[in-house]
């Protein structure tokens, strides 16, 4: 089938590619010359990985070109939307882009001679948005339907080919209703015929799916993160609890890891918007919880900084602190509303100088200007005379230091275990001071 995918950032470059993967004939288009430049040389303007593999691949195939013109979408069947939708200042979410692209494709919809033409929203929006598009979109002859992506960074391709589940929020008129899901099935059939499961709904419940499902795993790291608070007054361990609690099937064993909490361009911003279109619904009270969720995962990056000076005693003023990881997550160099870069800077003022280091964030960060703790382009480099550790992101060279190499290299042998990633009784018998989130 011929597709077109809007935006090519995280989701939609990773959905373009996987797509062409699967068969498709694609063409990626973005407003940013610089990115459509390098994705049509088959690299990602991100590390995410497996992606440049797919990339070029799939260009070198002739199935998938990228571009600046909107144009493109004039004739094609099937067009993803996959811009983003940031914070903005108020909490809520920002549909500017998502309205941008909308604009830009209509003039070219109604054009298509291959059948059914479909225009496909990916990116999460506000329960409301799709019913609103679809009042423009439906005159061109073409059907809105709402697809929310449910992809993991540092998963993004296996999350893309092979989803766990897929969402189609469709059009009210049956027959506009059947005839798209017709359409989206043909595009998706390579995992259809893998058995995964195609769940069906109206607009606003796909809306609400897949920002349900990212306020629900937010809660459950926040609920986890309090539990740790608890632990670490009365001297339990979060992670034992974790690993007790989790078993019991309804619980589950997943994003129940304690730590500094979660980041990046989802989970934050999503509890924000969520509450902020709630309120506006009327419902905001019923929400209330999200503001807790919130708060929590603020604190623990609070207490983690509050624990660091505490270990660094009376005078931090000369003590080196190396914080390792600057990502939100492993396997990624996104670094949008990440734990660990918020507790090095929140540290710098009250110590003599914290050094980061990251090994795809690092030297995305070595390049600006102006930050208030040094890039290390090493993790020994790091280390080398620090007073204090800090594990920041579970990047796995991290935690599979060797914790006898690593005590010969620091100053002071006190680490802060931010993920409860390390091997704790390795790193004790280096002779190192452990303190984990909750297990004290
Ligand atoms: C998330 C959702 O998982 C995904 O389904 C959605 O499409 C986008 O948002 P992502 O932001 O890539 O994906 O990261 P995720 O793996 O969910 O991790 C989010 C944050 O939570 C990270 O900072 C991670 O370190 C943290 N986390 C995760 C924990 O602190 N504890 C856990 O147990 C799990």
């Amino acid at each position: 089938m011929r597709l077109t995918v809007i935006g090519c950032g995280y989701l939609g470059a990773v959905h373009a590619a996987a797509m062409a993967e699967m068969g498709h004939e694609v063409i990626g288009v973005d407003v940013d010359e610089a990115k459509v430049e390098a994705l049509a040389r088959g690299r990602a303007p991100f590390f995410e990985p497996g992606l440049n593999e797919l990339l070029e691949r799939n260009v070198a195939a002739g199935r998938l070109s990228f571009t600046t013109d909107p144009g493109a979408v004039r004739g094609r069947q099937v067009h993803f939307i996959g811009v983003g939708t940031p914070q903005s200042p108020s909490g809520a979410a920002d549909l500017s882009y998502v309205d941008a692209a909308v604009e830009a494709m209509l003039p070219h919809l109604g054009h298509c001679a291959d059948g059914q033409e479909v225009v496909a929203g990916k990116s999460t929006v506000p329960v409301g948005t799709a019913a609103r598009l679809a009042q423009a979109i439906d005159p061109t002859g073409a059907a809105l339907v709402w697809n929310p992506e449910f992809l993991r960074e540092g998963f993004a391709v296996d999350d893309t080919l092979s989803p766990d589940r897929m969402v189609y929020g469709l059009p009210e008129d049956p027959g506009t209703a059947q005839r798209a899901q017709a359409v989206l099935d043909e595009v998706y059939a390579p995992i259809l015929r893998a058995g995964k499961p195609r769940l069906v709904m109206d607009y606003a419940t796909s809306e609400l799916v897949k920002i349900s499902a990212n306020a629900f795993l937010a809660t459950k790291i926040s609920f986890i993160n309090a539990m740790a608070q608890v632990c670490d007054t009365v001297g339990a361990d979060v992670t034992a609890l974790a690993a007790a609690i989790g078993m019991d099937e309804r619980i589950g064993s997943r994003f129940l890891r304690a730590g500094i909490g979660f980041g990046g361009g989802c989970l934050p911003k999503d509890i924000r918007a969520f509450q902020a279109r709630a309120a506006e619904l009327g419902v905001g009270q019923a929400l209330g919880f999200l503001a807790e969720v919130d708060k929590v995962n603020e604190s623990v990056r609070r207490s983690v900084v509050d624990t660091a000076l505490g270990l660094l005693g009376p005078e931090p003023g000369g003590a080196r602190v190396a914080v390792l990881g600057a990502a939100f997550k492993p396997d990624s160099d996104d670094m949008r509303n990440s734990p660990a870069l918020d507790v090095a800077a929140d540290l710098a003022p009250s110590v003599g100088s914290v050094v980061v280091v990251d090994p795809e964030a690092g030297p995305l960060l070595a390049g600006r200007e102006g930050l208030p703790y040094e890039v290390a382009a090493t993790t020994q480099e790091a280390l080398a005379d620090a007073d204090l550790v800090i594990l920041g992101t579970e990047w796995r060279q991290f935690t599979t230091l060797d914790p006898v190499e690593a005590a010969g290299l620091v100053r002071t042998p006190v680490v802060i275990d931010g993920r409860n990633a390390l091997d704790r009784s390795a790193w004790k018998a280096a002779g190192w001071a452990y303190t984990g989130i909750g297990r004290r």
